[in-house]
């Protein structure tokens, strides 16, 4: 197999999900600088799907979202998984992968991601895994601060755990805007001070994503509709702050048509392009 090599990581992304395949073969300009897929949706899966595949990973820069990895998890990490996701990055030329700072199983899968306690214990607990990962894999990976409803057996605030397993296991930080501003609203802290409070040099990209606002006080990370304006506010304030990063736009469901998430890709480079 073919090893790909792609450009550097600019611009704004979109989330490659196969109910988009169709519609973003069909666009002509204001295409996506780069997409970002989940592995778990596409490792083995060969036939016309694995061609659809194929074909966006030779012609646009990709980069992967992991799922299922469970790196706070007290569960083994799942070895052989690993190997064979090493293969499918290295088999479509990604070079860039992420996973969510939380965990997802305990013996056996829970569907969602559950947040961590924030304690130093877990910090250890998750540093070392990270360390592993990045051993087997032979690259940095990237964590990403995740939405959460609970903080159970809290012994620190959430920006010195996120600091502190980011300094503990030295790696990258994917930052979602969306999720910061959701946890700041439904854990009343201030989003641009936990912004400022994180690494700059260690963020290597960034999530926007929409949110439910159906509940007085409480906001759901959902990845169902468009990005809300107050988190477009917060992205032109990191991009203020950190420099105008590489940003996906994450779409999970409720497809507009694509010239509706076009138009929010656009806006993201007007946002960048005010910033370099
Ligand atoms: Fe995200």
């Amino acid at each position: 197999v073919t090893v790909l090599h792609q450009p550097a990581l600019v611009g704004a992304g979109l989330g490659l999900r196969r109910g988009l395949l169709e519609p973003l073969h069909d666009i002509q300009t204001g295409k996506p600088d780069f997409l970002e897929l989940s592995p778990e949706n596409w490792m083995g899966i060969g036939g016309a799907w694995g061609r659809q595949l194929r074909a966006y990973t030779e012609s646009y820069p990709v980069i992967a979202h992991g799922l299922s990895l469970s790196l706070g998890s007290t569960d083994p990490l799942d070895i052989d998984f690993i190997a064979e996701l090493k293969a499918f990055l290295v088999e479509q030329g990604i070079q860039r992968y992420s996973e969510h700072l939380s965990y997802c199983s305990v013996d056996g899968h829970l569907y969602d991601l559950m947040p961590l306690p924030f304690t130093d214990e877990a910090v250890r607990h998750t540093a070392s895994r990270i360390k592993q990962v990045q051993d087997m894999l032979g690259q940095r990976i990237a964590i990403e601060n995740i939405s959460y409803y609970a903080a159970p057996f809290k012994k620190m605030s959430e920006i010195d755990f996120i600091n502190a397993v980011l300094s503990e296991a030295d790696c990258d930080l994917l930052l979602d805007v969306n999720n910061v501003y959701v946890n700041s609203v439904n854990h009343a802290y201030d989003p641009e001070a936990f912004i400022s409070a994180l690494p700059a040099s260690r963020i290597s990209w960034l999530h926007v994503a929409g949110h439910a606002a159906d509940i007085p006080d409480v906001l759901i990370d959902t990845h169902g509709t468009e990005v809300a304006d107050s988190v477009w506010d917060l992205l032109r304030f990191t991009y203020q702050s950190i420099g105008a990063k590489p940003t996906l736009l994450e779409r999970d469901f409720n497809y507009p048509a694509i010239d509706k998430l076009l138009a929010e890709l656009a806006h993201i480079r007007v946002l960048q392009a005010a910033n370099t």
